[in-house]
């Protein structure tokens, strides 16, 4: 099977590398990973997925099976201001992989955000529920959604959240940081959703691009939490001497409003191929027993 992941630098591109490369994912064996596959990696560097003539030719005399795309501009703050970068990378770069899936006779699995959704409700997000971002992120991420539904009926959108691991830059990492150099933090209390280890992520994107089961998933580590639950956690679990307290998100902002509550309900993996996500904080747990807390 041939294998085209972009955004293979990515912190998500590069966990997946990793399952191909070690022939399994953190939570077993999905069945792509027990096929001969021939990878080709792809990020900005070899080529820019917004252009699409330059994708056409990037794919050239290559045959492709499955698309993983994990490639996006996901800077929440800068797409803000760089709207054209958002709207390159996260909509027509969906848009142009979802096209050349369709002109190769591949699949596509698609990364998408809870911040398609506006986060003002109570209970979680179901695949059901009708976005309406409030960010230039979610806006670009939800164009990228619809685009591709309308240029193949063989993809799978993954929304995910609050995604961490060991590649790149992510809340744990941060949070690790600042604890150890100031012994404090504050961190909002009311904005609660779901951290997500990438290796769980990565595993159930590899489930589903073996099946036929096409259409609109949320892949999020199960259970909810707000973000100083997640960052107490955090710091208790690396056994760092450091205080934690809770603040709002009035007396924290940011340039770019959040969405308040983006917990995702997993109505279309439990249906389908199965909801493996582990309970965010034994996904945790896991995460630092594997990689240690002394992360760059
Ligand atoms: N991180 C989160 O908390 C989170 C939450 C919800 C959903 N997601 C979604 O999950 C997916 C993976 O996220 P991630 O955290 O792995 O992101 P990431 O670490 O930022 O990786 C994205 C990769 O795509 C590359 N890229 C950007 N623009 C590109 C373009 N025009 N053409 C080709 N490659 C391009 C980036 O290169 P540069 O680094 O050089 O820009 C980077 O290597 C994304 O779809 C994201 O929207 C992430």
């Amino acid at each position: 099977m041939n294998i085209l992941i972009m955004g293979a630098k990515g912190q998500l591109g590069r966990e997946m590398t990793d399952c191909f490369a070690r022939g399994y994912s953190a939570l077993g064996t999905p069945d792509i990973l027990k096929e001969s596959n021939v990878l080709c990696l792809a990020d900005i560097d070899e080529v820019d997925v917004g252009d699409l003539d330059a994708l056409r030719l990037f794919l050239e005399n290559q045959e492709i099976d499955v698309i993983f795309n994990c490639a996006a501009y996901t800077n929440v703050d800068g797409c803000e201001t760089n709207t054209e970068t958002a709207f390159r990378a996260n909509a027509l770069g969906a848009r142009n992989l979802a096209i050349v899936a369709r002109e190769k006779g591949a699949k596509l699995v698609h990364v998408s955000t809870d911040y398609v959704f506006a986060g003002d409700g109570d209970r979680p997000y179901a695949e059901w529920d009708l976005p309406a971002p409030i960010s230039a992120y979610g806006k670009s991420k939800l164009l990228g959604e619809q685009y591709i539904r309308e240029q193949t009926e063989r993809y799978f959108i993954v929304r995910t959240s609050w995604l961490y691991g060991k590649y790149g830059k992510n809340f744990v990492k941060t949070i690790l940081r600042v604890a150890k150099e100031r012994g404090a933090c504050r961190v909002v209390a009311d904005q609660r959703g779901n951290p997500t280890n990438a290796a769980d992520l990565a595993h159930h994107l590899l489930k589903l691009a073996t099946t036929e089961e096409y259409g609109v998933y949320h892949g999020t580590g199960n259970g909810e939490c707000s973000w100083f639950d997640f960052a107490a956690r955090i710091v208790s679990l690396a056994g760092i001497d450091a205080t934690v307290s809770p603040c709002t998100t009035a007396e924290y902002p940011t340039p770019t409003k959040r969405p308040a509550y983006s917990a995702l309900d997993h109505l279309a993996l439990r249906a389908t191929v199965g909801d493996e996500f582990r309970h965010w904080e034994d996904a945790l747990a896991a995460f630092f027993a594997e990689n240690g807390t002394e992360l760059d």
